[in-house]
C-alpha cells in the first residue's frame, strides 16, 4: 500500500546501497565548515565539523553531529561547553589541521589559528566569519553519533566570504549581489522557473 504518508520500503535497495545512496546524495550537499571546539576538565578539543544548524532563535539554540568514537564527543559531553567557529574562505588549512590531515603542522595543533575566549573557556577563532559559544543543554545517541544541543551565551561575527564543503572537495562563494542593480544580473531569472 502506497500514499502520502505510507511509502513503501524498495526491498531491491540492500542496506549497504541504500547507505551509498545516502553518502552520495549528502556530498551534493553543500555546506559551511566549521571547527567545534571545548575547553574544561576533560581537555581542550577541537574538530572539523560540517553537521552543523541553527535550531532555533528564540532562544538562541544550535546543534553539532559529532562521531561518537571522536575524544571530541566525551570531552563536550564531560566539559558541557563547546564553541563553534565557521571557517572563512582562506582558513581551509585550519579545517584540514582539525580534521586530522593537515599539509603541514601538527594534526588537531591549535597552534593553526589565533583563538580567543568568551564565556564558556571554549577556544573561539580569530577571523573566523562567525562564532557562538555555547552551553551544552542536550545530547541525543543516533547511530554513530552524538547530535549535542548548544545554547548560544555569546555570538560574534567578522568580515568574510565562508568556506564552503561539497562534493568531498572544499569551495568558496561567489559574490552575491548586495544592491538591487545587481539582483538582475541573477544567473536564474525568477521568470524560468518551472511551475511546481
Ligand atoms: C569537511 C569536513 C567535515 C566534517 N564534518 C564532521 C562532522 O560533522 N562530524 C564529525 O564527527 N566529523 C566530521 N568530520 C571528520 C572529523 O573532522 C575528523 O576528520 C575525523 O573524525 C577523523 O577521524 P579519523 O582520525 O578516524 O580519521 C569532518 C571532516 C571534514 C574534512
Amino acid at each position: 500500500m502506497r500514499d502520502e504518508h505510507h511509502h513503501s520500503v524498495d526491498t531491491t535497495l540492500t542496506d549497504q546501497t541504500m547507505r551509498m545512496s545516502f553518502i552520495d546524495g549528502m556530498s551534493r550537499v553543500a555546506t559551511s565548515v566549521t571547527i567545534v571546539t571545548t575547553d574544561g576538565e576533560a581537555g581542550r578539543f577541537g574538530l572539523t565539523v560540517s553537521a552543523m544548524s541553527s535550531v532555533t532563535a528564540d532562544p538562541p539554540t544550535l546543534l553539532i553531529c559529532v562521531n561518537r568514537r571522536n575524544p571530541m564527543d566525551a570531552a563536550i559531553r564531560s566539559n558541557g561547553v563547546f564553541g563553534v567557529n565557521a571557517l572563512r574562505a582562506d582558513q581551509r588549512w585550519v579545517a584540514e589541521t582539525f580534521a586530522g590531515r593537515p599539509r603541514r603542522g601538527n594534526p588537531y595543533d591549535f597552534q593553526a589559528g589565533a583563538w580567543h575566549i568568551e564565556n564558556t573557556g571554549s577556544p573561539l577563532l580569530t577571523g573566523a566569519v562567525a562564532w557562538f559559544d555555547c552551553v551544552m543543554i542536550a545530547a541525543h545517541h543516533v547511530g554513530t553519533h552524538t547530535i549535542a544541543i548548544g545554547r548560544v551565551v555569546a555570538a560574534g561575527s567578522e568580515p568574510g566570504t565562508p568556506l564552503i564543503y561539497g562534493r568531498r572537495s572544499f569551495g568558496e562563494l561567489v559574490q552575491l549581489p548586495t544592491n538591487n542593480e545587481g539582483a538582475s544580473e541573477w544567473p536564474y531569472p525568477i521568470w524560468d522557473e518551472p511551475d511546481l
